[in-house]
């Protein structure tokens, strides 16, 4: 930005020297460099990788290699919990490609959640977080977890940074990372650093990613290629699990009610029909979990959808679903196969696909090809 004002300062000095041409070109040219260099100053864009997107990070928290390390420390500080056992990393362990490999997660004194955990691989490229989308950027979703009862089940924030203020090492980080000082510390530089930590887990240049984007015949099989055809047509898969021209993070990032789970809402439907608020109802912990995205618009329309996840890595990331229901992607393929059935909130774009046993095979091997190198 700076260097296209200096140019231009530079360029109306000599404007007396150049012709005509050049003086009008020169002023074109600059004036779009302006506009441009006004329009990406908003965005830091990080490095790029084989099949992803550009990756945006906000205007306030641009990435630097000091708050990415504090962010990995405090992800996996398990002082930040109510029992001193757990860290974000004990549901989103790195050797499980950031799950924990359960149907649903297991947070402070072994209690169970009601959702399966989701990678947060690449979870820097959604346009919302959680699976009902309840919080718009990393930085929002990482207050969640902290105080939620069954996972770090902490009082408050406020435990975290006194944590912080009692430890010496910390009080360098910070002032190294932030330029704060003890009293200045707050919540907020937490959560900064965690989502640059979180915008460093990033993985792209599948197999997958050489075949279409390289353009390597050779990077799947036969048998996978052909899954790949299946994805986009006759499953429509790829209709929510989105692809496009030079980049694919399998997802659209909307919502939708696909049919995992929601006969737990069964009992009480028509209720939740006639307009009851799910405030006022004795639902179960896992009833409202069903909820989905309704939760958050409060409108009936959206009861049971979920966030259309990322399907990179999903060979490493099971049990899947946001209940955990479905153990394999074999499991994923026949309900899919199965299409609706017959409730009346389940997306148009779901129905039964008679895929064929082969079809059925070869829809696995392509999405077997969506993993990539591991990211630590
Ligand atoms: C007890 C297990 C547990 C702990 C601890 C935990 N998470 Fe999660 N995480 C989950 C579950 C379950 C979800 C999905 C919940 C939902 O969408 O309602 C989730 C969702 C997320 C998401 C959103 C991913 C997406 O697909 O939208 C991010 C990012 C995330 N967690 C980061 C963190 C961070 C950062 C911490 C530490 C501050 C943390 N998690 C601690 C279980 C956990
Ligand atoms: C109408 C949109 C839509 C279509 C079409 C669709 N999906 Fe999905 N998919 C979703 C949503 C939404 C979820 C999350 C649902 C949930 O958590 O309950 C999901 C979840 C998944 C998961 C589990 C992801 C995880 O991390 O747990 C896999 C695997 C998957 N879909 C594969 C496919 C395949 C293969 C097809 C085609 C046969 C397909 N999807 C068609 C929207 C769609």
């Amino acid at each position: 930005m700076w260097l296209g004002v200096s140019i231009f300062f530079l360029a109306s000095l000599f404007e007396w020297d150049v012709s005509v041409f050049w003086k009008g070109f020169m002023r074109i040219f600059l004036q779009l460099y302006i506009m441009m260099s006004l329009l990406f100053s908003s965005s830091v864009l990080a490095d790029k990788m084989l099949g992803l997107p550009p990756l945006l990070v906000p205007d306030d928290n641009p990435q630097t290699a000091g708050k990415i390390a504090l962010g990995r420390l405090l992800f996996n500080d398990k002082r930040f919990s109510a029992n001193d056992l757990v860290s974000c990393s004990s549901c989103h362990h790195a050797d499980k490609a950031f799950t924990d490999g359960l149907p649903v997660a297991i947070g402070i004194n072994g209690q169970a959640g009601v959702r399966n955990v989701p990678t947060i691989i690449n979870a820097a490229f959604y346009q919302a977080q959680f699976l009902d989308g309840r919080a718009s950027t990393l930085e929002e979703q990482a207050l969640g977890p902290f105080v939620n009862p069954i996972e770090h089940g902490l009082i408050s924030h406020q435990v975290i940074v006194d944590v912080i203020r009692n430890d010496p090492e910390y009080l360098k980080l910070f002032n190294k990372v932030f330029n704060v000082t003890i009293n200045a510390i707050t919540i907020d530089y937490v959560v900064k650093a965690i989502a640059s930590f979180e915008r460093t887990l990033i993985s792209g240049n599948s197999a997958f990613d050489r075949y279409l984007f390289g353009r390597d015949q050779s990077a799947i099989s036969v048998s996978a290629a052909r899954g790949f055809r299946i994805f986009r047509r006759k499953g429509n898969c790829a209709n929510c699990h989105e692809i496009s021209w030079d980049n694919a993070l399998f997802t659209d990032n909307r919502f939708y009610n696909i049919g995992v789970g929601f006969k737990r809402l069964t009992p009480v439907l028509e209720e939740l029909i006639a307009g009851k608020n799910p405030e006022d109802m004795a639902l179960t912990d896992a009833q409202r979990s069903e909820l989905g995205r309704f939760k958050v618009t409060k409108t009936l329309a959206d009861l049971g959808k979920f966030k259309t996840p990322t399907l990179r890595n999903i060979a490493l990331t099971a049990p899947y679903m946001h209940d955990g229901s479905l153990k394999t992607l074999e499991a994923v393929i026949e309900h899919y196969d199965k299409g609706s059935d017959n409730n009346r909130f389940i997306d148009a774009k779901i129905f039964p696909l008679n895929l064929m046993k082969q079809e059925k095979a070869d829809l696995l091997a392509f999405m077997q090809t969506l993993t990539s190198m591991p990211v630590k």
